[in-house]
């Protein structure tokens, strides 16, 4: 496990080839075992496979690189969170740890993955069909990887951790 969280990457080149089906299904089913704030689960995943969707969707999405076989969507249903900015939060939260499940799943199967936060909310709505209670926060693009980028700096331990106090 702790292989795969230091060797996932966002990848952002992808070969031509598809992920099998079985495989699909198990990275999203990770998803579905994140936790949950209240176990209140308010995360719907809109799977997109067909080509031309999935380049109707790059003419609004300037996050999105490369050619992957698959966009995940992921969204917050709206009628399973409680008003208020906090549980928002919550929700969103919930769908950040579904995302990574996923994406540790997928790099477990050699599929790379990349969180993709940087598109158009109302045309992924649109073209779609989602619903007005449903919210696209996050998309996620899968495919096999053209290679695994370098890992970038990450800010080491002692600076990001602060025992007892601040
Ligand atoms: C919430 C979130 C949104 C992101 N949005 C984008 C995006 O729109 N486009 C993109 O290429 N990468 C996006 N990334 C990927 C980050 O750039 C990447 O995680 C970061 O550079 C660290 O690299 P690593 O994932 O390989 O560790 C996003 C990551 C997160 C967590």
């Amino acid at each position: 496990m702790r292989d795969a969280i230091k060797g996932r990457r966002s990848v952002r080149s992808f070969r031509d080839e598809h992920i099998p089906e079985e495989h699909l299904r198990l990275v999203l089913e990770a998803g579905v075992w994140a936790p949950s704030g209240g176990n209140a689960q308010p995360w719907e995943f809109v799977v997109v496979r067909e080509e031309s969707t999935i380049e109707k969707i790059k003419l609004f999405s300037p996050g999105l690189f490369g050619n992957p076989d698959v966009i995940v969507v992921l969204c917050v249903n709206k009628r399973r969170v409680r008003g208020g900015k906090h549980e928002e939060l919550i929700a969103l939260m919930d769908v950040a740890m579904a995302a990574q499940n996923m994406m540790l799943v997928a790099y477990s199967l050699g599929v790379g993955s990349c969180p993709i936060a940087s598109f158009n909310k109302s045309a992924i709505k649109e073209l779609l069909e989602i619903p007005e209670h449903v919210d696209p926060v996050l998309m996620l693009s899968l495919g096999y990887p053209d290679e695994w980028p370098k890992p970038p700096k990450k800010r080491p331990l002692e600076e990001v951790t602060h025992y007892e106090k601040y």
